[in-house]
C-alpha cells in the first residue's frame, strides 16, 4: 500500500518520538515506524538520567507532567574512591541546575502517550524496512506489515532507528566519515528491590573496577558494576554480586549499601561511535543512529534530545520560512554537542575505570583526576557543567 507523509520517522525510541511530537506541535506532520511492539519498547530498561535542558525540553513541550511529579530532582553526586565519599554539589556548581533521575522507559511513555493523541500515526511491529530515493524530492521508506509490502513516501526521512537500525547504513559508505572505540569492559547492571543506599547517585572508582549506585524509586535500586563484556550473567549468583558490590565500595566512612533481592541483571557493552555525516540527501539521522556513548555519563538519551531540537527547528524553517539553511547546516551544527557529549563520557569513563593491562602511572594518573576535580572548585565545575548537560543552544553558530 502506498502512503505518503511531510517527515517518515524510523524509530520509536526517544528521538523519533521526540521528534514526532515536535513537528506535530510545529504542524508538520509525521508517520513512526517501529519495529518492536509497544509493549516493548516501553518496558526496555536503559539509563535513568535527564540532563537539566532535556527535562526543561520535556516541560516545555508539554510531556513532562509526570516527570516532575515521578521523577527524582537530584543535586548533587558523589565520586567515591580512595575508601571515601567527596559531594559535587551541582546547583551551586552550576548556577542552580540539576539532573532528574527518571528512567528512559518512562520518557517513552509519555512520549508515545503525547504522539497517539496528537494523532500520529506509530506503526508498531514492522519488518524489513528499507529506505530509497534518498537523493530525489520525494524519497521512500519501503517496509512490511503483518506480511503486507508498504511504502511511505515523504519530503524528509529522519533515521531515528538506533545503532544497528537500517538508516545509517543507507548512508553510501564511502561518503560516511565513522569513528569507533570500543572499550574492553561492559557494565553489569541489576534492578533490586531495595531503598536507595544514598539520596544521590555514586560513581566509585576502585582497584576492582567501577561501581554505579542509582536508583529507580523509593522501593526499587539500580546498581551497576564493571565487568567482563564476554561475561555471562549465568555466572552471578547474587550472593557473589552482592560480595562484588561489598568489596568495590569498602569505604572507613560507614556508609553501607543496602541490599534487596534482584530481579533484573543484564550486561552492557560499552562504545564511543560518532558517524559524522548526519545527513545525506533528504536522511537526516538523530540519536543512537549517528552517536554512541559509553554509559558512564548517562548521555544518551540527552544527546538523542538536542539532535532533534536542531532537526525540528531546521524542518519548521524550510516548512515556514521555505529556508534551507538549517537543513543543510543540520550535521555540522548538530555534531558539535555530540563531540561534546562524547568527550565527556569518555573522559568519565576514563577517570572512574580501571582497565586490565594498564601500566601503573595511568592508574595514578587517574587518582590524581579524582583528586583534582573534588579538590579544585574550576575542576568540579567542569565536570559538572558537562555532566547536568550543556545547553542545545550553545552549539549553534
Ligand atoms: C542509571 O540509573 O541507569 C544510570 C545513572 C547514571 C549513569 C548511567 C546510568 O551515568
Amino acid at each position: 500500500m502506498k502512503q505518503t507523509s511531510q517527515v517518515g520517522i524510523i524509530g520509536a525510541g526517544p528521538a523519533g518520538l521526540l521528534l514526532a511530537h515536535m513537528l506535530h506541535l510545529e504542524g508538520i506532520a509525521s508517520v513512526v515506524l517501529e519495529q518492536r511492539s509497544r509493549a516493548d519498547i516501553e518496558a526496555t530498561i536503559k539509563a535513568g538520567v535527564l540532563e537539566h535542558p532535556t527535562a526543561e525540553l520535556l516541560k516545555q513541550l508539554g510531556v513532562g507532567e509526570r516527570m516532575q511529579r515521578e521523577g527524582y530532582l537530584h543535586r548533587g553526586i558523589e565520586l567515591s574512591f580512595g575508601g571515601k565519599r567527596h559531594r559535587l554539589d551541582l546547583e551551586d556548581l552550576t548556577d542552580g541546575k540539576a539532573i532528574t533521575v527518571y528512567p528512559q522507559h518512562e520518557v517513552i511513555k509519555d512520549l508515545v502517550a503525547a504522539v497517539l493523541a496528537n494523532g500520529t500515526r506509530i506503526e508498531f511491529g514492522v519488518d524489513a524496512v528499507r529506505l530509497a530515493a534518498l537523493e530525489s524530492d520525494q524519497p521512500v521508506i519501503h517496509y512490511q506489515r503483518d506480511g503486507a509490502a508498504q511504502e511511505l513516501y515523504c519530503d524528509f526521512i529522519a533515521g531515528c532507528d538506533g545503532f544497528h537500525g537500517p538508516s545509517r547504513q543507507a548512508i553510501p559508505q564511502a561518503l560516511r566519515q565513522e569513528h569507533a572505540k570500543v572499550y574492553p569492559s561492559g557494565w553489569f547492571g541489576i534492578l533490586c528491590e531495595a531503598p536507595p543506599s544514598s539520596d544521590e547517585l555514586i560513581y566509585a572508582q576502585s582497584d576492582r573496577g567501577f561501581v554505579l549506585v542509582s536508583t529507580r524509586s523509593p522501593t526499587v535500586q539500580r546498581l551497576y558494576f564493571q565487568c567482563d563484556p564476554q561475561d555471562s550473567v549465568d555466572n552471578w549468583s547474587d550472593d557473589r554480586i552482592w560480595a562484588e558490590f561489598q568489596q568495590r565500595l569498602a569505604n572507613q566512612d560507614g556508609w553501607q549499601l543496602k541490599k534487596g533481592p534482584i530481579f533484573q541483571k543484564g550486561i552492557i557493552a560499552m562504545r564511543s561511535f560518532i558517524c559524522e555525516t548526519m545527513q545525506y540527501g533528504r536522511l537526516f539521522l538523530a540519536g543512537d543512529s549517528a552517536h554512541i556513548v559509553p554509559p558512564t555519563g548517562a548521555k544518551g538519551l540527552n544527546l538523542a534530545a538536542g539532535d532533534v531540537v536542531l532537526l525540528s527547528r531546521a524542518l519548521h524553517s524550510h516548512y515556514r520560512r521555505n529556508q534551507q539553511d538549517a537543513l543543510d547546516a543540520y550535521s555540522a551544527t548538530a555534531i558539535q554537542r555530540v563531540w561534546r557529549g562524547e568527550h565527556f563520557s569518555w573522559w568519565m569513563t576514563n577517570m572512574l575505570h580501571d582497565f586490565e593491562g594498564e601500566d601503573s602511572i595511568t592508574r595514578r594518573f587517574r587518582r590524581s583526576q579524582l583528586d583534582y576535580v573534588v579538590k579544585s572548585r574550576p575542576g568540579a565545575q567542569s565536570l559538572a557543567e558537562n555532566y547536568v548537560g550543556l545547553p542545545f543552544d550553545a552549539w549553534i553558530n
